[in-house]
């Protein structure tokens, strides 16, 4: 037999299952599996991608200034303490790669993003799960799960796939009450749609225990691109910075996010719309007997009767080119988690799971 071996923890990853994009013999399908901005980014970012697509022989800054001041500016955050990464899981790996190892336990929860499994076991460390309390995560839990060999707390604020929000006064809880020598990550990438929310960068700036993540792939529409920060206190960021490549985002990633970034026009109009068109569309499905929990971002869950009605849900959406996303691998089998799509995509998912319960196929 080969000598040749992977590293501890990595025959446990299984491979992270993105949206799927495509139905067969389909034509007319919505993609509403990925929780992609229907709308696109800003059309500031066509010009930025122009101008980028000029220089393409040159290397791109290695130190990502002019987005860090970007950043900076809008957010009114010290750029310094400010790192870039190819989308947020970029991020979230240098995190995972710092600061834990074998024989250290990383945190997350039930129902949590399936990346934070995946990047424990990429570094060596054990992943453990701890339970949510009515599809929200639960700070005694965590606290009760903390051991001497805890490095890394992740959750998602608000959540995915459950839509579902902390109030800031737990994540203060949950991040004064973590052994000394664990991480708090707040992983904010649906933070932009939640009106008025930081996504705990004041946290981040009142404490040394505490990193908050973000992304320009949701509600900047982004996600091909492949572009998303970190906020943490300096001594974090230069330890992060030792394990990020240096050219890691290229001339187009750089000038394009920050072209969506400062059109805060459009990041209202699409933060307004989905805000909009979810009240519109977890209404609508309530009254089809589908409940939906409150949700913060730009997708709902929306939950069956039990799991064989959400696979024949899921079917017959799919039969009407709608792609939506199950998440039996969340823990959630009986729900469908479906992203707030333009008007048009509402209707026709609402319409279609009227359809669905009614019997009528
Ligand atoms: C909670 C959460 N965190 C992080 C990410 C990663 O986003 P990206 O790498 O595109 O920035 C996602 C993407 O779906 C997510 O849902």
């Amino acid at each position: 037999m080969s000598q040749i071996t992977p590293q501890p923890g990595i025959m446990e990853i299984a491979l992270y299952q993105s949206g799927a994009a495509h139905v067969d013999g389909a034509t007319d399908v919505v993609k509403l599996s990925s929780n992609e901005n229907p709308f696109g980014p800003s059309p500031k970012v066509a010009d930025a991608l122009r101008i980028a697509g000029v220089d393409l022989h040159r290397y791109p800054g290695t130190d990502h200034a002019g987005l860090r001041r970007a950043i900076a500016d809008v957010h009114g955050l010290e750029a310094e303490n400010i790192i870039c990464g190819v989308g947020s899981d970029e991020v979230l790996q240098f995190i995972a790669q710092s600061f834990a190892g074998p024989g250290d336990e990383v945190i997350y929860t039930e129902h949590g993003f399936s990346m934070y499994p995946i990047l424990a076991h990429a570094v060596g460390a054990t992943p453990v799960k701890v339970e949510e309390t009515d599809r929200t995560v639960d700070v005694d839990k965590i606290l009760a799960a903390c051991t001497d060999k805890t490095r890394i707390v992740f959750i998602a604020n608000p959540a995915n796939p459950t839509g579902t929000m902390l109030p800031m006064e737990d994540c203060k809880r949950l991040a004064e009450g973590l052994p000394d020598k664990a991480l708090l990550v707040l992983d904010g990438a649906y933070a932009e749609f939640v009106d008025g929310y930081d996504g705990g960068a004041g946290m981040v700036e009142s404490r040394d225990n505490v990193i908050m993540t973000r992304t320009f792939s949701k509600i900047y529409g982004l996600g091909g691109l492949r572009v998303g920060w970190g906020y943490a206190p300096k001594e974090i960021i230069d330890v992060l910075n030792r394990v990020r490549q240096p050219f890691n985002l290229n001339n187009l990633q750089l000038l394009a996010a920050e072209a969506a970034l400062r059109d805060r026009a459009y990041l209202d109009k699409c933060r307004s719309e989905n805000a909009r068109l979810r009240s519109w569309l977890i209404e609508a499905l309530a009254g089809h007997g589908v409940e939906c929990d409150v949700s913060y971002t730009n997708f709902i869950l929306a939950r069956f009767n039990d799991t064989q009605e959400a696979n024949a849900a899921d079917a017959y959406l799919k039969s009407q080119g709608l792609i939506v996303r199950k998440v039996t691998g969340y823990g959630l089998p009986n729900a469908l988690r479906i992203t707030i799509g333009d008007e048009p995509s509402c209707r026709r998912v609402a319409h279609a799971i009227g359809q669905f319960k009614e019997g009528a196929v």
